[in-house]
């Protein structure tokens, strides 16, 4: 049948979906497959229909998309879609409410507090750091690919650090940081992918270092010992699970100087560009690109 590939979009990950989408285009047209690229932010979802597309491949990243209210549209359309259902993708989307399933599971995640737009005190600053730890991380709960975070490292910058926040999302994560280092597991299927290591000279694994910057290092294999490397895919796949994720996507951690893994969040629908994670694991797993597009496409078939 017809195939639309969803990407671009209207989220502030607009452009890592813009490049995401066109490498799965290009991979499935060059397999023969009648895949066409499809915006949800220039066309309205009833032409998919009017097209007679018989399958949706979502590939765009943030709200509007990988947040289940794309996936439940398309439900209400009759259009089988790639990845996780409703529930999973709303869920991973909130980086809040998926540390607290996780934590209700048993699932070791880093110390955390919430602060709220509309009855954020600034006075609660020193408290939060106090119980946090001297180093934190500030994250919008609804956002991807780093956008509106900050590492703070005194408490002179939490409040400027959340405020900007706010920007993104009325609700803001504060996490405490897990000084370590930082590992990606892929999911494909029900299975673990080889887990990949970052390591990056900034102050953190931001946009830049995500997307714009050579000198980040990915090392994969990631070096782990094959019991960790186990460990850490089975967590993986139970956090996945744990927030009802579905076909693929892929889980981040940090490592601590002890050895211990925290989860930090889940992705249902993972980057997909050059220098993305879920394609260098597939690789050292033995699947090209291609197959791994292949491989996506039927996470649509249930
Ligand atoms: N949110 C970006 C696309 C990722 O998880 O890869
Ligand atoms: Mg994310």
């Amino acid at each position: 049948g017809k195939v639309a590939v969803m990407f671009g979009g209207a989220s502030a990950e607009r452009d890592v979906s813009l490049n995401s989408g066109k490498a799965v285009l290009r991979a499935l047209q060059s397999q023969g497959i009648d895949a066409h690229g499809f915006d949800p932010s220039e066309a309205p979802l009833s032409q998919l229909l009017d097209e007679k597309f018989t399958r949706a491949v979502i590939i765009l990243h943030g709200r509007g998309g990988e947040d289940g209210s794309l996936q439940g549209a398309l439900q209400q359309l009759g259009l089988p879609y790639t990845g996780s259902g409703v529930l999973g993708s709303a869920l991973a989307m909130d980086k809040i409410r998926t540390k607290q399933v996780w934590q209700s599971l048993g699932l070791s995640t880093a110390k955390y507090e919430i602060a709220t737009k509309r009855d954020f005190d600034a006075g609660s600053c020193p408290a939060i750091m106090a119980r946090l730890g001297e180093i934190v991380m500030v994250k919008p709960a609804l956002e991807g690919s780093s956008i509106g975070m900050a590492k703070v490292t005194s408490v002179d910058d939490l409040e400027n650090a959340i405020q900007n926040a706010f920007k993104y999302d009325e609700n803001v994560l504060i996490e405490q940081f897990i000084d370590g280092l930082e590992y990606t597991v892929s999911i494909l299927n029900g299975r673990a992918l080889p887990s990949i290591r970052m390591a990056t000279p900034r102050t953190f694994y931001d946009y830049t270092a995500k997307y714009k910057s050579d000198s980040t290092e990915y090392h994969c294999p990631s070096g782990l010992s094959e019991e960790d490397e186990m460990a850490l895919g089975e967590l993986a796949c139970k956090a996945f699970d744990g927030v009802g994720g579905a076909g693929w996507g892929r889980i981040d951690f940090m490592r601590d100087q002890s050895g211990r893994f925290y989860l930090l969040e889940a992705n249902t629908v993972p980057g997909m560009t050059e220098k993305s994670l879920v394609p260098m694991a597939a690789r050292v797993a033995g699947l090209s690109f291609e197959q791994l597009c292949l491989e996506i496409v039927k996470t649509s078939e249930v």
